[in-house]
């Protein structure tokens, strides 16, 4: 039978009990972690957000009638005890923050009983996350997701604090919209009133931080939720937060100071960490070229090199055919890799299939300086000598080459560089690199589309001595664009928007959206410009990426209170889920089976 806390006031956290309080008498509320009856004697772990507290239960103490409450108590029970603040008696305990005192009680309330959870409620679960996410309210318990959402409020309060000394205001965006220009699919909700018409949820409050510009508020952030339907992956969410800004009357070093200054006060603040300021600045072709990636992992060197050069006039023709039609022969050297067995590499081969290659060659040398290869049969001597020499092959390295097109060769390389530092744990996971990507390309080619499309999107300002590229060579276009990497993963990105309209009208023709069409999706963003718009810049932030790294996070779900899953649906609510036939009614919306093969 679960009891009140009527006449109750809790005093402490469990945690906040401290040698400072003996002989005092306190009141803690929370939650049965275990109890164990040694023979008259009854102890009890008490938890709540804060920690652990050990509480002893005497007949003698408490009486017989809370004795026989505790005598029932298992594991989640939710209980208030009162009692006295004591040195432990039975030997400190260095593993908790409360180790050197328990409580001796002289009440007990058993406030909620609780049926034996699926699974313990402990640090490090072993338990299948599909379980854990299933119960999530006691998965939220554990200490570890604990420390995680405490970190992420912590932080948020953070930014907060630093964003309205910087003179930023926080102004909210709405989540019913039309569609943003971010280019993942659009979450759709259907509008009653206007039957067949549709509100998209934001994929970012891009335009609206614009407007806000343009309305003259100057500085604008916002904790803001996005949504975009995008395929799923341990650091992407369907829903996920961003901590969004927007300045005028800058250019990019001023957007980069603040924010650089941003991420050392929360780092500092947060995790005791220290960022060296100014954080490093790299173009986006620099990236690609040293390490085949636009978020490139900077704790560990295995730079990729250019070996086109010493192989174009060579008889392989995997990487004689990839210099003729354009493409180029990079390759990285593995350090002390060289006796890696064959299946290991064969493994190697397969993962930079996933990446789009075709293969990938290899030069083995052992300690003895012999080499094994797989393509040495098609090349001269001298050859082989010119590729081990430009990759510093030593005895004991193995090195790894990969021929196509240079998207390709950059993602299969840039790939691999990763996988194998993970394989020989080269990365120090204590380590915070912070890297600013510069200098993006205004425009990415599409091969599904077979076209150019925004590589931001089309509101970015290209770098003023490219513009006139924009006419004559747009691919080599630089925008003034950047992205703010930390480890290896994306941790926010933004850029300088267009604010004259000349070049916003080039931008629209260039990526094919027509001037009907451009008025019918941002009309009101360029009708507005039309009144006054300042030069304005901004970036965001992926929150829940940032929570991530700082927590030494696995997955943003585990810095999510109620994450969804790989197929974008919640095991706990089942979301999302049929609606009655009344509401779709209302909706004008009429539900067509999907066939099996179009699922
Ligand atoms: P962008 O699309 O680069 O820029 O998004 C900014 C940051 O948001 C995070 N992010 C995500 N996090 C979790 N799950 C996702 N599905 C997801 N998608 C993005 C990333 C990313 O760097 N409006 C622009 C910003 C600007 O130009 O000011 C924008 O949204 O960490
Ligand atoms: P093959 O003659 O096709 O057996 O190829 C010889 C070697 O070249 C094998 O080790 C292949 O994995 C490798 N290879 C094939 N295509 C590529 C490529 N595009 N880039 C690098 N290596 C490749």
């Amino acid at each position: 039978m679960a009891e009140s806390m009527k006449g109750l006031k809790r005093t402490h956290r469990c945690t906040e009990v401290s040698n400072q309080n003996v002989n005092e008498t306190v009141t803690v509320m929370g939650w049965v972690q275990k109890s164990r009856n040694k023979g008259g004697i009854i102890f009890v772990d008490l938890r709540d957000r804060s920690g652990i507290l050990q509480v002893i239960f005497e007949e003698e103490k408490c009486g017989s009638e809370s004795f026989a409450k505790a005598e029932r108590l298992r594991s989640e029970f939710v209980v208030a005890i009162t009692g006295t603040v004591a040195l432990r008696a039975g030997g400190i305990n260095k593993n908790l923050a409360t180790g050197d005192i328990e409580i001796i009680a002289a009440d007990l309330r058993i406030l909620s009983e609780a049926d034996t959870p699926p699974f313990p409620i402990e640090e490090n679960s072993k338990t299948k996350e599909e379980v854990r996410l299933k119960y999530r309210t006691l998965d939220l318990r554990r200490p570890d997701l604990q420390r995680n959402l405490i970190l992420r409020s912590r932080v948020v309060s953070i930014i907060r604090n630093f964003l309205a000394e910087e003179g930023f205001l926080e102004i909210e965006t709405p989540i019913l919209n039309k569609s943003t220009p971010e280019g993942a699919r659009d979450y759709l909700v259907p509008s009653r009133v206007h039957p067949g018409s549709f509100y998209a949820l934001p994929q970012s409050p891009q335009i609206f931080k614009q407007l806000l510009m343009a309305a003259g508020y100057d500085r604008y952030y916002q904790v803001a939720k996005c949504f975009r339907d995008e395929d799923l992956r341990a650091d992407r969410q369907p829903e996920f937060t961003q901590i969004d800004m927007e300045l005028s009357f800058v250019d990019i070093d001023e957007v980069l100071d603040v924010n650089e200054r941003l991420l050392a006060r929360v780092f500092k603040e947060a995790i005791s960490v220290e960022v060296p300021l100014p954080i490093q600045r790299m173009t986006w072709q620099e990236a690609m070229e040293r390490f085949g990636s636009d978020k490139p992992d900077v704790r560990f060197g295995m730079e990729l090199v250019n070996v086109t050069e010493v192989v174009k006039d060579c008889d392989f023709v995997v990487f004689k055919g990839a210099v003729e039609n354009g493409g180029s022969v990079r390759g990285i050297n593995a350090k002390g890799q060289g006796g890696m067995p064959r299946k290991k590499i064969d493994a190697l081969v397969d993962f930079a299939k996933g990446y789009g290659a075709k293969g990938l060659a290899y030069i083995a040398i052992s300690e003895d300086g012999t080499r094994k290869s797989s393509f040495a049969k098609f090349m001269k001597e001298e050859e082989m000598d010119a590729l081990v020499d430009r990759l510093d092959g030593q005895p004991g390295d193995l090195l790894l080459f990969a021929a196509d097109r240079d998207k390709i060769v950059f993602s299969v390389l840039g790939a691999l560089r990763c996988e194998l530092a993970e394989q020989m744990e080269l990365i120090d996971k204590n380590e915070f690199r912070f890297l600013w990507i510069t200098e993006f390309p205004v425009f990415e080619w599409s091969d599904e589309e077979e076209r150019y499309t925004a590589m931001h999107h089309p509101f970015t300002m290209p770098m003023e001595e490219d513009l006139a590229l924009l006419d004559t060579d747009m691919g080599k276009a630089r925008a003034k664009a950047y992205d703010i990497v930390l480890n290896g993963v994306e941790l926010g990105g933004g850029s300088v928007r267009i604010h004259q309209d000349d070049i916003q009208e080039k931008m629209f023709r260039l990526l094919g959206i027509s001037e009907e069409d451009a008025h019918d999706r941002f009309g009101f963003l360029l009708t507005a410009f039309q009144y006054g718009v300042p030069p304005h810049a901004g970036l965001a932030f992926g929150l829940d990426r940032m929570i991530m790294l700082m927590a030494g996070a696995e997955s943003i779900r585990d810095v999510i209170a109620f994450p969804k899953v790989k197929d974008a649906s919640c095991m706990m609510s089942n979301a999302p889920d049929k609606v009655d036939a009344k509401q779709l009614e209302e909706l004008c919306i009429q539900v067509v089976e999907a066939e099996e093969s179009a699922l």
